[in-house]
Parts: structure tokens; sequence; C-alpha cells
């Protein structure tokens, strides 16, 4: 049976991803498509909607991005948000110009409850607003729905045509009734069932999966992290004994993860799979013995990946098809899909090994974001502590270690990691009981890194000259911006208190309270 799909137009703007996430939340699937996808390609797809996104540019300008006017007149219903609304009333007849006033941030909105897109949405309500453009006319056939006190035409409708115009984000969090808006768009517009359930997704990627592979072998470098793991858990209960799984320990992983990982996945575990466990720690650590700076840091643990899985995978023999854990933003970001991916750079694919013998590339993620991956993940019976294992760099501690990398090191950082973690998810845990929601300061990425300075102070009656450990986190939405996060005072006390005393070799400790940009997450 053929899914429902809405595809999201990117016209360049910075939310395009988190519009296609927020259609999925309504279980509608959803792609996302350059703005230069040719109509007969999107007649093929036959979308139940289209959504066109925001962007940099000023629609009027010669050279901005655009879309013909067949666009609208297919009869598939349209929803632009931002540019792309001011784009569909500029192309259809409507007037955009520069607005007297720049709206940016949360702002008060008006909406006609009578419109689909509002419906069961509050009359007043709070939306997040960034434009300098503003529509000053709408086009033919075109009511306004929606205003706010510096923008008349905060929402437009064309009910007949199907078309709706929308000049804040609804996919943005701080429009508070954003997703009802989506949802109103795909259920009540575009009259979307709602098929796009990840028990669903884990029982045809299995099909699939046993249909491509047939009695093939694959092979996966499986690294621990959520991603491979839940490759490695989809593989295995889709082909079983044809998988085989090398795990790499690079003796640079978080305290206890490697054995962790053999836990779940080896031959104890529950899944039904080859798995490989290879002990590289030592080999690691003689290559890097001495080597400071970060870029050769990095790359020598990437090299050194790589030789060991083509190792291993010399062991093992040709295989037909090698697995990779490529995700949609994977897909996006490197400009297969979208448009402002192409601005972006990314540091999740290793580049591949070129030793391995191996006919084809599987990738049966390639169509999820994170958060559906993490849904894949729980059907597919892994732990959560896997499944919502925090994003974890590939060099590992190789890069939260500044200068050389010593296996005494790596010793310091697991073991004021491991405290650090373990008290922030306490205190967490026990503000959600107390108050029933998250902590406000909860940080969405947190860790502890070795700084290579020592610095002399007093344990007992001795002097000491040890490290200092720095604490890092962050408060991010997609990473490359991010806040340093508010952990409450006593908790970061406590941590200090325990880092000090259970962990030998460290008598300082310090928190980064440097934000991206300037700084970056890791310290490498
Ligand atoms: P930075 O340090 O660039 O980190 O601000 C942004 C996010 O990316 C993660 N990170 C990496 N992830 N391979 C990865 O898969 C890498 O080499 C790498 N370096 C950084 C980092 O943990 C943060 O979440």
């Amino acid at each position: 049976m053929e899914k429902e799909l809405v595809i999201v137009l990117d016209f360049g703007g910075q939310y395009n991803q988190l519009v296609a996430r927020r259609v999925r939340e309504c279980n509608v699937y959803c792609e996302i498509y350059s703005y230069k996808t040719d109509i007969n390609k999107i007649k093929e797809m036959n979308p139940k909607g289209i959504i066109l996104t925001g962007g940099p540019n000023s629609c009027y300008e010669e050279g901005a991005p655009t879309y013909s006017k067949e666009l609208f007149e297919m009869g598939i219903p349209v929803l632009g948000l931002c540019y792309g609304a001011q784009l569909m009333q500029h192309v259809l007849g409507g007037k955009v110009e520069k607005a007297p006033v720049r709206e940016y941030g949360k702002t008060d909105v008006h909406v006609n409850t009578s419109s689909v897109l509002f419906k069961d949405v509050s009359e007043d309500t709070v939306c997040w607003m960034s434009h300098f453009d503003y529509i000053s006319k709408v086009a033919p056939g075109f009511d306004i729905c929606a205003t706010t006190a510096d923008c008349p035409v905060a929402a437009a409708e064309n009910k007949s045509q199907n078309l709706y115009a929308i000049q804040f984000h609804p996919e943005v969090l701080h429009t508070v009734e954003g997703t009802k808006m989506l949802s109103n768009f795909v259920y009540n517009v575009c009259g979307c069932s709602g098929d796009w359930r990840m028990d669903a997704f884990v029982e045809n990627q299995i099909k699939a999966i046993r249909e491509k592979v047939g009695d093939g072998k694959v092979l996966l470098a499986l690294s621990g992290g959520v991603d491979s793991s839940v490759l490695a858990a989809l593989l295995s209960r889709a082909i079983g004994k044809q998988l085989t799984c090398v795990f790499v320990d690079h003796g640079l992983l978080r305290k206890n993860e490697g054995d962790e990982v053999e836990q779940v996945f080896g031959n104890s575990g529950t899944f039904d799979l080859n798995f490989v466990r290879v002990n590289a720690q030592e080999r690691y650590y003689k290559k890097l013995e001495g080597v400071t700076e970060p870029e050769s840091k990095r790359k020598i643990i990437g090299e050194e990946f790589i030789r060991v899985f083509e190792e291993e995978a010399k062991k093992i023999g040709a295989v037909d098809f090698l697995a990779q854990g490529t995700i949609y933003p994977d897909v996006v970001e490197s400009g297969l899909g979208g448009e402002s991916a192409v601005i972006k750079s990314h540091h999740n694919v290793g580049g591949l090994p070129d030793y391995v013998d191996f006919k084809e590339i599987i990738e049966p993620l390639r169509d999820l974001f994170k958060d559906e991956v993490r849904k894949v993940g729980l059907e597919l019976g892994l732990p959560e502590y896997l499944v919502f294992r925090q994003p974890f760099p590939g060099p590992g501690l190789g890069i939260r270690i500044i200068g050389d990398v010593t296996a005494e090191k790596v010793r310091i950082v697991q073991d004021a990691d491991f405290i650090y973690r373990e008290e922030v998810d306490k205190a967490a845990k026990e503000y959600k009981e107390e108050h029933g929601k998250e902590a406000p300061w909860m940080p969405n990425q947190y860790f502890a890194a070795l700084t290579n300075m020592r610095s002399v102070g007093v344990m007992g009656d001795e002097r000491t000259y040890d490290y200092a450990v720095a604490l890092r986190a962050v408060k991010t939405i997609d990473f490359m911006t991010a806040e340093s996060a508010e952990i409450p005072f006593a908790v970061l006390q406590t941590v200090m208190n325990r880092i000090i005393n259970e962990v030998k070799g460290v008598n300082r400790v310090f928190y980064d309270l440097t934000s991206k940009p300037p700084g970056t997450i890791e310290f490498e």
C-alpha cells in the first residue's frame, strides 16, 4: 500500500527540517525537496499536500527563489509559511513589500477560528514571527484569517482552492498552538489519515530488508551510538545471523559503554546476530601517544577505525551488503533533498573503508529523523539508556582530553564524566517527580572533559599537583548554536565534591559557560 506523503519545498529557511518533523509528529510522512524540484516530479510523487518553507530572500527581488503558478493550480493543497506565504501571494497577484515594522519573536496573534487552519485554536494565541517583508494585499480569492498588531495579514486562505498562507512559523514551539495548525492542514485540508507510525515502519522495513538481502551477508560497523544500535537491532530482527556487527572498542568510549554494547548485542544478548568485539584500546593509545593537535587526533582516530574495521572485514571475507546508519538529516544536509542544506557541513560521515569487499550499501534508516530512530529502537526492544543516549562524537573521549591522550587520562575523564552524568540525571529525575515536568535547565548534552592544566591544591594536609576537569552542559535545538545550561549550583557543587573525592588525579573542577558560537560544544 502506498503511504501518504506531504512534501516540504525548501526555500532556504532555517526551520525546513523542523516543518517536516512536526508533520511527521502528526503521523503523516513528509519529505523535504528543493524549490527547484520539477513540477512533473512533484506530480509523480502525488503528495496529499505541499508546504512551502520560509527563506532569507525577498520574493519580489530579481533572482529570488520562486515557483511557477502551476504549483497552485494542480488541485493539491498548498500551505505557505513565512517566505512561502509571501511567495504564494506574490505569484498569485497579491502584494508583498518591505514592512514598516520588522516583527521578530513571540507575538500575540488574533485568528479566525472558523478557518479550517485554526479549528480548535484559541482566538488569541501566541506565534513566532521572523520577517522584514509583509503581505500588504492578499491575492484575489484570498481572505485574511489572522492578524497581529503590526501585521495585517498574519494568515490568509483561499478555501475553494485549498491554498493557505501563514506569515509566522507554526513549526517552532514558541508558536503555542502551531502543531494544531499543522495538524489541521494535513488532516482537515489535505485529508490525510495519519498512516505514518513507527510500528508499521518496523514491520515494513523488516519485509523490505528481507526482500533486498535475500540470503546475502550484511556487515555493519556498530559504534554503540543510537543510529548504529537501532540499525543492528532492525537488521537482526530481519535477517538474524546473516548480519555481522563489528564493534571496535577504541578505548575512548564512556565508562562501561563497551561492556554495555556487548551485553545488548553480544552472545548473551537478545539479538540474533554475529557480534565481533575488537579490543583495540592499546593500539589506539599507541597511535595517539604524544599527539596534541586536535585535528591530527581526529584524523588518527578516524583512520585507525577504518584500518581496524578493514582487518576484521578481511577475516569475515566477502559480504553482499555494507549497512550504514545514515538518517534523514544526513540526507538533507548533504544536499540531496533540501536547499539550505548545502550551507551546513556535518561530521557524521567518517568515510568508507577502502578495502571492504561488498557489493552494495544499504541504509534502512535513511528516511527517519532522530526522534523516529529512537522510537524504532524502543519498538525493537532496545534498552532506554541506549536509545536515549546523548550525542557522542566519533573520536570519542579523544577530543575531550585536551592535549595528548593516555590510558590514565581516559580513566580520569571516564570517571569524572560518569559522576557528572549520574548527578545531573538524578537531579533532573527529582525535579520531574516534584514538578511533573522536565527541569527548565535540563541540558541536551552534558559531559566532562579533561583540561591539560595542572594546578596546586591541598588535600588532607598534603600538597597536590593535579588536573582540572571541565564540566560542559548545553541547551540546544540543532547543535549548530548552543547556550550553556543553568545547572543548579547545588548540583554542580555535589559533582565537584564527588569528582575531587572519588577521581584520583583531579583537584579542581571548572564549569564552562561558553555559548556556541563563539565556542563549540566539544573542546577540540
Ligand atoms: P561541536 O563541537 O562541533 O559539536 O559544536 C556539535 C555536535 O556534534 C558532535 N560532534 C561530533 N559528532 N563526529 C560526530 O559524530 C564528530 O567528529 C563530532 N564532533 C562533534 C558534538 O558532540 C555535538 O553534539
